[in-house]
């Protein structure tokens, strides 16, 4: 008889291209902690070191080779991966707002799990998919400003992920911003630990996960970016 594996599959994606130098890959490797602490089976992948080409707009994928793309690159790999995961966490510092266009090629090239057809679900029109069930979607975000409305766009972008989001978050390159980071960081700990237990989380634990700061908080935060970039700049 086959055995059913009951490990679950947690599918790591940073589109830093800072990598772990980065502070996205600080966020994203607390999840991971949590969740080999519950038995997860993780593969982690840095987008910058994968060749991703963005879509093409063909639709070979739904006319001609139904669910294959006509481009060959390491999507080849990473799309049974992504079927195969249980959650997907995507991690991506904040761009112009947005998510980076390392991890938006990425994204683009899962249309290959869309059908053609067009229906109609919760008001909007959408296309079914071929796969099974897409994993449960995680999103790591961070940004340089300190304000939590520079993820207002990849919030609206990706309203099924539970959304981490960390403003500010050169303050984890500092003794002192760790510090205060570190019930963030914890939080993050235990949402990978709960979620790879297939657990949900308590509102509590989803609030613990976007780091809200105080006025007077920014201020000085503002304070000391001005700081550090008059040191930098050339005299
Ligand atoms: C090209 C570029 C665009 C950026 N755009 C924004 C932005 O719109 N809003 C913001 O708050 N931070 C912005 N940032 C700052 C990054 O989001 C921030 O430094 C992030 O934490 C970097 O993540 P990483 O250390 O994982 O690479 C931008 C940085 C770069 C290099």
């Amino acid at each position: 008889m086959r055995r059913v594996s009951k490990v679950m599959k947690l599918l790591v994606i940073n589109g830093s291209p800072r990598k772990s130098n980065g502070t996205t890959d600080i966020i994203l490797d607390a999840f991971i902690e949590g969740a080999r602490s519950s038995g997860a089976d993780v593969e982690k992948h840095h987008v910058v070191d994968l060749k991703i080409n963005g879509c093409r707009g063909c639709f070979n994928c739904w006319w001609v080779t139904p669910g294959k793309c006509v481009q060959h690159d390491d999507m080849d790999k990473l799309l049974p991966s992504i079927v195969e995961a249980n959650v997907m966490l995507l991690g991506t510092p904040i761009y112009g707002r947005n998510v980076t266009h390392y991890l938006q090629k990425l994204l683009e090239r899962t249309f290959v799990f869309t059908l053609p057809e067009m229906l109609t679900r919760n008001g909007e029109t959408q296309h079914p998919t071929r796969i099974r069930r897409f994993p449960r979607l995680v999103l790591a975000a961070t940004c340089g400003f300190p304000d939590t409305s520079n993820f207002d766009i990849v919030r609206a972008l990706y309203p099924m992920a539970l959304p981490i989001l960390l403003p500010a978050a050169q303050l984890l390159f500092y003794e002192e911003g760790k510090k205060h980071l570190s019930g963030f960081i914890q939080a993050v700990k235990v949402a990978g630990q709960k979620i790879a237990a297939g657990e949900e989380l308590t509102d509590e634990m989803k609030d613990q996960l976007i780091v809200e700061f105080s006025d007077e908080m920014k201020r000085e935060i503002l304070e000391m970016h001005n700081k550090y970039s008059e040191s930098r700049s050339p005299k």
